[in-house]
């Protein structure tokens, strides 16, 4: 019998999570911190840090006792080394440090990539090999996932990661932080179908994407309709233009959704690997899950994908693939180091 505590503060999500024999969740805790980020439109790193600092602790004995366990049952602490936010990393890797060196048990350094990548773990098995697509806040990356630890990047975003498309869209609309979720709600009285944004590189035959262009698209055409001198004039300018605003929403959604589902299903196409996982923030939104499992369930591919709380950033995956890093015995030692650019595959 084992139990990992896992400890993930990449960005601004602070989570803990207790993992028993690498299958069971005893707990997942995530503080949240959209109060804070909510103002700004977006994640401010120095205020993230601090709510990591304020409530790391006591968030892991929330996990701690809602798991049932103490710090003495403990085998192994896995943590978020990388990629992410250097600051935030850093409150995660040295909690996750201080307690390995007190209860003297293993660290374990986990990449995020791979947390997000193995969270159906924690639900269902998933024959392997499978193309895997991780869509968050800050990745938009396709895999090729042979195995633990074995992974190929086939593609990624060549500027704005899928999820930061959805929030400064819904910033450039006044829709709110974070932007995904807003978008998703707004885009319900929406008509998909009422702009063609651009479905950018989805004719290209590489498996990368790009986003930011869109944006720009849906500033043009704002800007078509309405006389704007800055930008950030827009949420004021479209005040009682909700048909407008939920039509630019559902096809801005429906655009990137587009784009998401056919570069993945090409790669398993061209892979010949007739499963795909799909995990990270935006594979929440509903439009997605639909539209992938339809797309490619036709084609005879299938999909998994994680119910929505281990979409999102949580600790229960970083325990998964601490668990087996642990009985592999790859650990850290007390030298670890954040890395805010940690590279998979
Ligand atoms: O994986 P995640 O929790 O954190 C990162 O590792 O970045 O992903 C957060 C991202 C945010 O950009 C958020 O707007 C997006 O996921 N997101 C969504 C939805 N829920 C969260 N995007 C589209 N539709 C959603 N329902
Ligand atoms: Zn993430």
């Amino acid at each position: 019998m084992s139990h990992i505590l896992a400890i993930e503060t990449s960005c601004d999500e602070t989570a803990a999570a207790v993992l028993k024999d690498g299958r069971k969740v005893l707990s997942s805790v995530v503080g949240f911190q959209w109060d804070i980020h909510r103002k700004y439109g977006g994640v401010v790193p120095e205020l993230a840090c601090r709510r990591h600092i304020e409530i790391i602790h006591p968030l892991t004995e929330e996990a701690l006792k809602k798991g049932g366990v103490t710090l003495k049952d403990l085998d192994a602490i896995a943590v978020t080394s990388g990629p992410g936010l250097i600051g935030a990393l850093l409150v995660g890797v040295s909690f996750a440090k201080a307690l390995s060196y007190s209860l003297k048990i293993p660290l374990v350094s986990v990449n995020h990539l791979e947390g997000h990548i193995w969270a159906i773990s924690l639900e269902k098995r998933v024959p392997r090999p499978f193309i895997g697509l991780v869509v968050s806040g800050g990745h938009t990356n396709l895999y090729l996932v042979e195995d633990v630890g074995k992974y190929k990047l086939l593609g990624s975003t060549l500027d704005d990661a899928a999820g930061e498309a959805f929030d400064k869209v819904a910033k450039i609309l006044g829709l709110g932080f974070p932007g995904g979720p807003a978008i998703e709600l707004e885009s319900r009285i929406g008509e998909p179908d009422a702009v063609t944004f651009p479905r950018p590189l989805s004719k290209k035959r590489g498996f990368d994407f790009s986003f930011s262009g869109m944006k720009t698209a849906i500033i043009s055409y704002i800007r078509s309709r309405y006389k704007v001198n800055h930008v950030d004039d827009i949420p004021a300018i479209l005040r009682g233009e909700d048909k407008f605003k939920a039509d630019v929403a559902a096809s801005f959604q429906q655009a990137v959704v587009d784009v998401l589902v056919s570069k993945t299903i090409s790669a398993s196409e061209k892979t010949c690997i007739d499963r795909i996982v799909i995990s990270g923030g935006v594979a929440c939104n509903r439009l997605l899950r639909e539209k992938m499992k339809k797309d490619a369930e036709a084609k005879g591919i299938e999909v998994y994908i994680p119910s929505p709380q281990y979409c999102s950033d949580n600790a229960a995956m970083i325990a998964w693939v601490g668990h087996r890093l642990f009985k592999q015995g790859i650990y850290a030692g007390l030298k670890l180091n954040p890395d805010a650019g940690r590279a998979l595959g």
